[in-house]
């Protein structure tokens, strides 16, 4: 079974709107831990502009619910990262100025910072994935800097595909990148734009065991709800 992980950024995006209290992405985490998911994905960025300090921390409390963190590399984010003790990190590349990811991590000019910081989170037993593009390159040095997963970025794949453009090189590079990563004892995730259509064509990946998605599956709640979107994303990844 191919597991399903909800990003709720985007509920804290609205409560920020107003400044005040509502929607609750706490309250988000334990409605989505009632309707049956299997990881909840929180991204705790540098400027806070969604997810708080104190949501985190909350919703890492919540019993029986696995929490996926987000952070970037920055020694603060990774100290705070370690006081809120989630079940799994993923490490980012993080840009002020961007809207969302752009795309994945520089393994090349940060692994010295990200092997230390992976070590760190592995004397916790805490799991963790790097977020990268597709190439065989960043997957060889995942392995090497002692990564648990990969995260695939799937942006460009989603693009295309909401452009209805030919999507079929991009779809094989990630193939061929879920393949090595098993082959080498990695994990294999994928995020990133994902909507029902770009995830159905991700899950005959055999070797893809996580699907990380967040906007699109907010954003679709809003006619649908939560429930009936959660339950379509369940029947679309197996
Ligand atoms: N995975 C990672 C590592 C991300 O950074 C994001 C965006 O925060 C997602 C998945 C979810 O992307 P989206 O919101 O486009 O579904």
């Amino acid at each position: 079974m191919k597991r399903l992980g909800i990003n709720i950024d985007h509920v804290a995006t609205i409560r920020n709107a107003r400044g005040e209290s509502h929607p609750d992405p706490v309250f988000a985490a334990k409605f989505i831990k009632q309707i049956g998911v299997d990881s909840i994905t929180i991204h705790l960025r540098e400027d806070r502009r969604h997810i708080k300090d104190i949501d985190a921390k909350k919703i890492c409390l919540i019993k029986g619910l696995k929490v996926n963190l987000e952070i970037s590399t920055k020694d603060e984010i990774v100290k705070n990262a370690i006081k809120i003790k989630p079940n799994f990190v993923c490490i980012v590349p993080e840009n002020r100025k961007e809207i969302t990811t752009e795309g994945g991590l520089n393994l090349e000019k940060n692994k010295k910072r990200l092997k230390k910081i992976i070590y760190k989170f592995k004397k916790l037993k805490i799991r963790t994935s790097l977020f990268i593009n597709a190439n065989q390159k960043d997957i060889l040095l995942s392995r090497k800097l002692g990564a648990d997963c990969i995260e695939i970025h799937t942006g460009t794949f989603s693009n295309l595909i909401k452009l209805k453009n030919n999507y079929s090189k991009e779809l094989l590079k990630i193939k061929k990148c879920a393949n090595l990563a098993k082959s080498i004892g990695l994990e294999v995730h994928a995020g990133h734009g994902l909507d029902y259509k770009s995830t159905k064509i991700l899950s005959k990946i055999k070797e893809l065991e996580e699907f990380n998605i967040g906007h699109f599956i907010i954003g679709e709640s809003i006619f649908y709800g939560l429930p009936k979107v959660i339950k379509n994303f369940k029947k679309v990844i197996n």
